[in-house]
């Protein structure tokens, strides 16, 4: 399967390599100062405390892009219908025929951007055929029906796409849950001309062009003002089965002109699979044969990692081997943003070209009890929860590098924080994840060093790691403790700073294969705790297997 033979291929890439960078914030400090002789320097710790943790508010890193924290949804499963669409008619609380609890709940975790129409789906789309009146829409075989779970599937819309769901309604969608959209242009089999015309759909102001009158016969007169576009999806795979050189000529070709509107589009080149440096050095170097200038025009290089599943591939069936197994699939997010930036840093010397990661996650396989037609859905647990905050944390501390990333996906899909069939709704345990590392988006990120021990029989995981950011007088730590029993007495300083004030959002549970469903939608969710006592250094205890935002008021 897809994302079987991704796994694969990513851990033997990426075992090569992982020698290579080793982040700072995983550095046992400890360790390191008592192999290195230095024993005399190590940070002495409180006497029951077993971690530290030293806040460096001198060495900033960057701003985190609030768009790290986005989403991606694709007409695959149930991720579009049933689950964003439920249509205008529906008895599902909507608007406009987006389901209502979904925009409620974008809304508080504060998604910044949204990508669609894919995925793989996406160098199959047309979009002209979801535009106009709904009832003339055409259906077309959906780029997924082929899958052998889906085929099992009745003759849904999820197998025979009805365009009910297109660039309008995906428009509108976005601006309800008051997030930007981002679209993914079709390069496999649609023209250059196909393309900038969608920009000129989405884009040119009312009435000036046939296709804003369009646009407008559809109900917005308004432009979308749509800035992310991406060229192409996995276009090594789905989308073209491109080489490096191949794909960077398409490229050229499909951004060489495009209208502009007053706003100059941020271009998004398809990058490379988990640890494919090749592609990336490729493709720019490609780029860069017709001159350094030729690679102005990409804003971002989007790279997809899936850290995949483990044993039989059951979302809530994994022992404790397994458990520390996904976690560590999910730590090579920071070896691999590290090289692929280095490799883009030999061609595009000023770094302007940013990382974005449009698709990340777990990936497991669909729930046996779940309706074949919502392909890859599964209730996430607390392992899922996990992969998330190592993630974003990951993202946090590279803010200088990673420009956007979308979850895969939103809803009813793969590594997903919403789950719905027909009226039932719940949120899982990546939601409350992006709930509490919202506190992040749009800050400074800071370095900060973390020393612990690791879990024993984790095979070598590490004890704790997380990020911290900064706004005004007001610093965000979150912090991932993956530690199956143990909790880590924490001492935490902010080097040159006072701790004033200190609250903590713990989402930890007692069992590990923990998960919400649709009868237990609250089985698991975070805790607040205001009542922790202030002094500097601080001493907190991290929860065992949990996930933690400590917000840190400085004097
Ligand atoms: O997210 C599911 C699929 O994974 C996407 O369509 C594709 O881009 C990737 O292979």
């Amino acid at each position: 399967m897809l994302h079987d033979t991704r796994a694969v291929l990513n851990s033997s890439v990426v075992s090569n390599v992982s020698g290579v960078t080793i982040a700072r914030q995983m550095l046992d400090r400890r360790q390191f100062l008592f192999s290195s002789g230095l024993a005399l320097l190590a940070p002495r710790l409180s006497s029951a405390a077993s971690a530290r943790i030293e806040i460096l508010p001198d060495e900033t890193i960057g701003t985190i892009s609030p768009a790290i924290y986005g989403h991606f949804t694709e007409h695959l499963g149930g991720c579009i219908y049933d689950g964003l669409w439920v249509g205008e008619g529906s008895k599902v609380p909507n608007v406009g025929g987006v389901r209502k609890a979904l925009i409620d709940h974008l809304k508080q975790i504060k998604a910044p951007v949204i990508r669609w129409p894919g995925g793989c789906f996406a160098d199959s789309y047309n979009w002209r055929d979801g535009v106009g009146p709904r009832a003339q829409r055409p259906r077309h075989t959906n780029f997924w029906a082929n899958n052998e779970y889906l085929q099992k599937a009745p003759n849904g819309p999820q197998k025979y796409d009805p365009n009910q769901f297109g660039t309008n309604e995906f428009a509108r969608f976005c601006k309800l849950a008051g997030a930007e959209p981002y679209l993914a242009g079709n390069v496999r089999s649609l023209t250059a001309r196909d393309f900038y015309e969608w920009i000129e759909y989405c884009n040119s102001p009312r009435d000036t062009t046939s296709l804003a009158r369009l646009r407008s016969e559809g109900g917005d007169p308004e432009p979308f003002n749509v800035r992310y576009w991406g060229v192409g999806n996995e276009s090594w795979g789905c989308g073209g089965n491109f080489t490096p050189d191949e794909y960077a000529v398409e490229f050229r070709r499909f951004i060489t002109w495009v209208p502009e509107f007053g706003m100059r589009p941020s271009f998004i080149a398809s990058g490379p699979n988990g640890a494919d440096y090749g592609w990336t050095r490729g493709f720019l170097q490609k780029v860069a044969e017709k001159g350094s200038r030729a690679l102005q025009p990409i804003w971002g290089l989007a790279a997809h990692y899936y850290c995949g599943t483990t044993g039989a591939g059951v979302a809530n069936e994994f022992t404790d081997a397994e458990w520390y197994e996904l976690l560590r699939k999910a730590d090579r997010m920071e070896t691999l943003i590290t090289n692929h930036w280095q490799a883009m840093g030999e061609v595009d010397h000023d770094h302007r070209i940013k990382l974005v990661v449009d698709e990340w996650g777990a990936w497991h396989h669909t729930d046996p009890t779940i309706d074949p037609s919502y392909l890859w859905a599964y209730f996430p647990t607390m392992r899922d929860a996990l992969v998330s905050g190592i993630t974003l944390d990951t993202f946090n501390r590279h803010a200088e590098k990673v420009a956007m990333a979308n979850a895969a996906q939103l809803i009813n899909n793969i590594h997903t924080s919403f789950l719905a069939r027909e009226d039932k709704f719940t949120v899982t345990p990546v939601f409350h994840v992006f709930s509490m590392y919202a506190a992040h988006q749009g800050n400074t990120a800071l370095r900060a060093e973390f020393s612990s021990s690791r879990p024993s029989s984790s095979g070598g995981m590490w004890g704790l790691a997380g990020s911290c950011s900064l706004k005004g007088k007001q610093a965000v730590l979150t912090v991932v403790n993956p530690d199956i029993h143990n909790p880590q007495e924490t001492e935490i300083d902010i080097r040159g700073a006072r701790i004033n004030d200190c609250k903590a959002i713990v989402l930890a549970a007692t069992d590990i294969h923990a998960r919400n469903t649709f009868d237990q939608p609250n089985a698991v969710q975070p805790t607040t705790d205001s009542n922790i006592r202030t002094a500097s250094p601080l001493i907190y205890r991290f929860a065992p297997a949990s996930v933690t935002r400590l917000d840190l008021e400085l004097a």
